[in-house]
């Protein structure tokens, strides 16, 4: 603790009014009433509002009392997209296949620069919500399904947002487990049990509280009966006494309401604000009339003065931390507001983009395309959709559904996909857009364009009407008339090439079966156009590994890799369905590259190591291709008996390396024995002795892994 800063937070409280207290707690939109409280010096934070919001916003309050800094938050998911010329980079979900955090944190450290040089402090991301129900509207937003994958590139962007030369708050959320409310059906109640939720969720959060994370948001869902936002045990015995979060805790939206309106745990918004308060969460989004209800709190004596003063603290100190009281900070930065969506920017964000294309089939090795003079022809709803291309949180207009009073169009700064191409191949044909309805005129259109080509490229997926917030589905199938607009095509015997533009697995089967090759790039992002025809003209070898699985069918769900397995059914205790595989079509960690990759030689150096040390092992990875490439090398582990159910598969480590045409690399791991504990009965975290088994390869499927034995001694 810095007794300076200490010494100044007890000087400007001693000025403050209990309203002017309040305030520090309470974070609104810029609009008339959150003006009005800033006249009366009470307000702490604005959210998702307008630079042009913000910069009246700053004026004002130098006029006021005391003149506490305002901290400006959004939601900047995947660049700091709300803006105008904002970098949008790949989506969460996109980037997560790059498996690589150095290239993750630096996109954290742009996002937090264009933040700062436009006047905002505080985002609420990442989202370290764990995707395994790809029904919920939300795997865009999160890094995909496992938790060392999530974790490692969780704490990795919150370093890039929160450690460099322009740091913002970074705000891992949704505390806690809320991707797993049952059915996929966002923000409905989750059944997790603690030892589960020792198991899976809470270890993301401490990757992230270990980073530095300075705040947390809770998650609207509640689990056994009590919604997140209340659960003071959560809260206060698990993040703050055991895991050691010191920061701030914020509601997510309006989240005091629901607790009244749409968890019906209290008749009113006086006892959930008491509620929320009381459970230890110290800034409130969007509750505008927590300020009355705390009033009178404070005033029949349900809530301490104390109680208060410690939040407002805390939220004076995080001004501090980020030198917001000196009044020069922001301008300085937003003097270098010239370097918004600037050239290096977009560069990284065409760097993301490339390294998070997953090649998920390449028959006959028809990628890359032999020649750039070869005749293309460009079709399908995802050629030219900018809304699909950028993803959830990018734009103001969401096909007519306003996102939020904020937002930027991003119409002159992205390069489609057809754009892309063309910008390659000169022989491209296309014509206009169609949307995923496909009507018949455009199959007309498409058939006399698909004829003068000698491979037919077609760009589908989804689009932004079927991700996000509120849209989850029950089917997974390639939305509206592509997969008819994709049988046309295949009548005329050529190749296609499938583009994928999506917000989350889908069912790919028939594409499978038909295409020539399949290119899945979730939303990646402004570059995506110039990364995919990177890939397609062989510029780029694609090397990414999917972050969570695609079913073949919804009744498969959950399909994530490491499930627990059961007594009936096949050796690997998984246990088939009658009528269908329990396998993905698409395994977590699945990817083609333009080579082939060998593994060899596994060698475990310590067969037998104690609980404090590490385990030591190499393999060998030889490229057997003709191109430079890059190779996700995948640590599995299973426990194989142990005092309770686990897993027989769970990632425990991963590099990327490169490796040029017959190069062959040993590569070393050391890995501590404490990641191959497990939760016990009594939801203690427990390092068993006994043997486990190491695996390494290319995918999560045991066919793709070299396997050993080691154990762990007392
Ligand atoms: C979402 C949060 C988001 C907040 C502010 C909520 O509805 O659940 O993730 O940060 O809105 O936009």
């Amino acid at each position: 603790m810095n007794i300076q800063i200490e010494d100044w937070i007890l000087q400007i409280m001693s000025n403050l009014t209990l309203e002017e207290k309040i305030g520090q707690m309470i974070q609104l939109e810029a609009n008339e009433k959150s003006e009005l409280l800033l006249k009366k010096n009470s307000i702490g934070s604005i959210l998702n509002s307008e630079k042009k919001a913000l910069d009246k916003f700053k004026q004002v309050n130098k006029l006021s009392k005391d003149n506490i800094p305002i901290l400006f938050a959004v939601d900047a998911i995947h660049g700091h997209c709300f803006i105008d010329g904002g970098t949008v980079f790949p989506t969460p979900l996109t980037i997560a296949c790059s498996w690589d955090p150095k290239l993750v944190e630096n996109i954290g450290k742009i996002t937090a620069k264009e933040m700062r040089i436009t006047g905002y402090h505080w985002t609420f991301a990442p989202n370290l919500d764990l995707a395994r129900d790809p029904r919920w509207g939300r795997v865009n937003e999160t890094f995909g399904e496992d938790t060392h994958l999530v974790g490692e590139l969780g704490s990795a962007i919150i370093k890039g947002l929160q450690n460099y030369e322009y740091p913002v708050i970074a705000c891992p959320k949704h505390f806690i487990a809320y991707g797993e409310s049952i059915g996929g059906r966002d923000s409905v109640e989750s059944e997790v049990s603690e030892r589960k939720m020792r198991t899976l969720f809470l270890p993301v959060f401490q990757r992230a509280i270990d980073a530095g994370a300075n705040s947390i948001m809770t998650a609207y869902q509640a689990m056994d009966g009590i919604p997140c936002t209340i659960n003071s045990k959560l809260l206060k015995n698990v993040l703050n006494d055991e895991m050691g979060f010191e920061g701030i805790v914020i509601t997510d939206y309006d989240n005091l309401s629901r607790l009244h309106t749409e968890q019906y745990v209290v008749d009113n918004l006086y006892e959930a604000s008491i509620k929320g308060f009381k459970a230890g969460n110290h800034v409130m989004m969007a509750t505008e009339k927590f300020m009355d209800h705390m009033i009178r709190a404070v005033g029949e004596k349900r809530v301490s003065i104390t109680d208060i003063d410690e939040t407002v603290k805390k939220i004076l100190r995080l001004k501090f931390k980020l030198n917001l009281f000196n009044n020069k900070i922001d301008e300085s930065f937003e003097s270098d507001l010239y370097q918004l969506g600037g050239v290096e920017h977009r560069e990284l964000a065409r760097k993301a983009s490339e390294e998070s294309i997953v090649l998920l089939k390449n028959n006959n090795d028809i990628l890359p395309l032999k020649s750039r003079d070869i005749k293309l022809s460009v079709i399908g709803p995802n050629s030219v959709d900018r809304v699909a291309q950028l993803g959830d949180w990018a734009i103001r207009d969401n096909y007519g559904k306003k996102n939020f009073e904020m937002g930027s169009d991003h119409n002159n700064t992205y390069v489609s996909v057809l754009d892309g191409i063309k910008s390659l191949f000169s022989n491209t044909y296309y014509n206009k857009r169609c949307d995923i309805d496909v009507n018949e005129l455009y199959i007309d259109e498409m058939i006399t364009i698909a004829e003068k080509s000698d491979i037919i490229i077609a760009v589908i997926g989804d689009n932004n009407s079927f991700n996000g917030e509120i849209s989850d589905r029950a089917s997974l199938s390639l939305p509206g008339k592509q997969i008819e607009m994709l049988k046309e095509l295949k009548k005329l015997g050529k190749p296609i090439i499938g583009i994928l533009i999506n917000g989350r697995p889908l069912i790919l089967n028939w594409l499978d079966e038909n295409l020539e090759a399949i290119i899945e790039c979730f939303n990646p992002g402004l570059e995506g156009g110039n990364a995919i025809a990177n890939v397609i003209s062989g510029e780029v070898n694609p090397s990414g590994k999917l972050s969570i699985s695609f079913p073949r069918h919804e009744g498969q769900l959950p399909i994530y890799y490491n499930q627990i397995p059961g007594w009936h059914g096949n050796s690997d205790g998984t246990g088939d369905y009658i009528d269908i595989t329990h396998k993905p079509l698409y395994q977590f960690g699945f990817g083609l590259s333009y080579n082939d990759y060998e593994y060899s030689d596994l060698i475990i150096k310590n067969n037998k190591i104690k609980k404090k040390e590490n385990l030591e092992i190499q393999i060998s990875v030889k490229n057997k291709g003709k191109y430079n490439g890059k190779e996700i090398i995948q640590v599995y582990y299973n426990d194989i008996y142990s005092s309770v159910t686990t897993t027989k598969i769970q990632l425990v480590e991963f590099r990327k390396i490169l490796l040029k045409p017959n190069e062959k690399k040993i590569v070393k791991f050391s890995i501590p024995a404490n990641r191959f504990s497990l939760i016990d009965k009594n939801n203690e975290r427990k390092i068993e002795e006994g043997e486990f088994e190491i695996m390494i390869g290319k995918s999560s499927d045991k066919m793709d892994l070299l396997k050993d034995i080691f154990s762990i001694i007392d």
